[in-house]
């Protein structure tokens, strides 16, 4: 039998480049050996305000742009979290053996509730409602970002914990972490990862941005004085970025790169960049534009929930018997 994926994407804004570079980039070099769930998180989105058209409008976009990039709705499973319940039924579960201590230690929690007066509880228990997406599956492998590296290994102890107390049901997923890319950072600030819910629009490029917007946020994209094209994160952290972006994107190897604009200025390598990510985001936004117009979508997202529906509820089931929860079911 094929291993099974699972992975989630917030529809909190429109995907970045550091969400396909980092995330769908992946995805569709895994879709012929795993067997793939891939889910529209919108109730992970819900856990800082959200406007309720915005959010609406970018679910099915988001959904559009999973199938834009490659992924091929015969292969895989995509679908809405909130449109399958038992995620939420697992994840308050999960929240009953998360200690509050373990979530409040987790970096995305403290970066998004830094400075803020107030922030919602459901923000502090995002983590277990991740880890049932992930754990009703009998997942596999998870491919994410370096981003999300800690709570996939809460996952992964909130799964051990539970088969411990309770009955070995559920299976400790593996991460897997893209070797170049992992991180792509903030054009405006790169010490900060690319985020696409950055107020500073400047910040990231956009799966939807037209060529001449890429080619003026890649133009004033922070560098450093030095004018030399050389990786170093450490002290050329926005140049590295940039590299890092045009060898992914282009598949050419940072040395080579570096060999090319070897005794040119910055202008003309980002000129380049600007054009790799023209040419990769033309296409699959000449497809996007074609499935939003689609009854195609709709159909997608309604055979995914059935067949995501079947499979999580029977986990569910599981979990609830382990744990004397209600009567017992079959
Ligand atoms: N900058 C990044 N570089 C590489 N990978 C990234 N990912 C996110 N940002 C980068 C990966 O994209 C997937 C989906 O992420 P998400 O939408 O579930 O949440 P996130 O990680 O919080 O992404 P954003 O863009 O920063 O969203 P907001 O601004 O709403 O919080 C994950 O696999 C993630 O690793």
């Amino acid at each position: 039998m094929m291993k099974r994926i699972f992975s989630g994407i917030q529809p909190s804004g429109t995907l970045t480049i550091g969400n396909y570079i980092g995330a769908m980039k992946q995805f569709v070099e895994l879709q012929d050996e795993y067997d793939c769930f891939f889910c529209i998180v919108d109730q992970h989105a819900i856990t800082v305000p959200q406007d309720r058209l915005k959010l609406r409008e970018n679910t099915r976009s988001l959904a559009a742009l999973y199938l834009a990039v490659g992924l091929d709705p015969e292969k895989i499973t995509l679908f809405i979290q909130s449109e399958v319940p038992a995620h939420a039924q697992a994840g308050w579960i999960l929240q009953c053996i998360s200690h509050i201590g373990e979530l409040e230690r987790m970096t995305q929690f403290k970066d998004k509730s830094s400075g803020k007066e107030s922030v919602s509880a459901g923000l502090l228990t995002y983590p277990p409602l991740m880890a049932a997406d992930i754990l009703l599956y009998n997942t596999n492998l998870v491919p994410v970002g370096d981003d999300q590296k800690q709570h996939l290994e809460l996952t992964r102890d909130l799964a051990e914990r539970f088969n411990k107390q309770y009955n070995d049901v559920l299976t400790v997923p593996e991460v897997r972490i893209p070797k170049v890319g992992a991180r792509v950072m903030s054009l405006q600030d790169p010490k900060k990862k690319m985020s696409k819910s950055d107020s500073n629009q400047k910040a990231f490029i956009s799966m939807l941005d037209e060529p001449k917007q890429i080619e003026k946020k890649i133009k004033s994209a922070v560098t450093d004085s030095d004018g030399i094209v050389r990786f170093n994160k450490e002290q050329k952290p926005g140049v590295s970025n940039l590299l890092s972006i045009e060898s992914i994107l282009s598949g050419n190897s940072i040395e080579d790169l570096e060999a090319k604009y070897e005794g040119k200025g910055y202008g003309e390598f980002k000129a380049s960049v600007a054009e790799i990510l023209v040419q990769t985001l033309e296409p699959v936004q000449k497809r996007y534009y074609e499935l939003m117009k689609s009854e195609e979508l709709d159909r997608i997202l309604d055979e995914g929930a059935e067949k995501a529906n079947k499979i999580a509820g029977r986990m569910l089931k599981k979990m609830e018997n382990a744990m004397g929860l209600g009567r017992k079911k079959k």
